[in-house]
């Protein structure tokens, strides 16, 4: 940010989570080199700034998304292009229906949750999704997904398998707590769940992994977490692959779990590597 305020004059903002890697080789004293570009996506602070080049460049245009893809003339640059538009449209998606869903109390006489909307948190183009049962008392408060101790042992877990948290989108079946920490009922899911599916929609993940009874009930009708944990099942409603696993509070509350939670992670990072070659066999 500081970089761009010194070379252009403008004051951004990081748009949270956007993140594209571009990688190329190059030789030099005959050694082939690798090389990585990062691109992050921002927005200016307030849009009367004006642009101030420094001596380094020589001319600046501000160009609409559709002319910008006629000028650029290299291939990478007008997918990364793309990409950005295509997550800007997703932000815009996402804001347009998490405002209808934060509103559903309003409208239901005998709403029986918080009425404080906790948002998933993560990329809109996570390849990982991750859903739990409902917020906890921590997320109500704070309005984040799985901050308490159970968030805790899932960072854990993610970090143990080399899964970035900031690379998955975490949320919930239902996202208002229910409570004294109850579980949601039926009708409370049966609100929450044409939300859910159009954040899916949205995000279009290439595998949801399930954690819990709640989750894996609502989404892969699998009753028992505890008999179905560790299984993959191609979805054709999701349009994706989901993974069953328990829930990370049921670790948390009974240790002999824990090692249940562990295991189906470490099977969790060999799915994702099979997705990933199945991709690039693909290509
Ligand atoms: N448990 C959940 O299922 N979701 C949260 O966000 C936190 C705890």
């Amino acid at each position: 940010m500081r970089e761009v305020k010194e070379e252009i004059g403008l004051n951004i903002s990081l748009i949270p989570f956007f993140r594209h890697d571009e990688y190329w080789w190059f030789v030099k004293n005959k050694e082939k080199v690798k090389k990585q570009n990062i691109f992050f996506l921002s927005k200016l602070e307030d849009e009367k700034q004006q642009i101030r080049i420094s001596f380094e460049h020589s001319s600046y245009k501000w160009l609409r998304f559709d002319e910008a893809l006629k000028e650029i003339k290299y291939k990478t640059y007008i997918d990364l292009l793309q990409v950005a538009n295509d997550y800007i449209n997703c932000i815009n998606k996402m804001n347009e229906l998490n405002n209808k869903y934060k509103d559903l109390p309003k409208s239901i006489k005998d709403w029986n949750l918080s009425r404080n909307f906790v948002p998933g948190e993560g990329p809109l183009n996570a390849e990982i999704m991750l859903l739990g049962q409902a917020p906890g008392k921590n997320e109500d408060e704070h309005r984040r997904p799985f901050i308490g101790m159970a968030g805790k042992l899932l960072d854990e877990t993610l970090k143990k398998n080399k899964i970035g948290r900031n690379k998955v989108y975490i949320t919930s079946i239902v996202q208002f707590f229910p409570p004294l920490n109850r579980a949601p009922t039926e009708e409370e899911i049966n609100y929450c769940m044409p939300y859910l599916k159009e954040q899916i929609r949205i995000i279009k993940p290439k595998i949801i992994v399930l954690l819990g009874n709640i989750a894996s009930k609502s989404i892969a009708n699998t009753a028992n977490v505890f008999k179905n944990h560790g299984n993959v099942i191609k979805s054709d409603e999701y349009k994706c692959k989901l993974f069953i696993t328990i829930h990370p509070a049921a670790a948390v509350r009974i240790k002999k779990n824990i090692s249940i939670f562990e295991e189906d992670f470490k099977k969790l990072k060999d799915v994702i590597k099979e997705i990933k070659n199945e991709e690039t066999n693909k290509e």
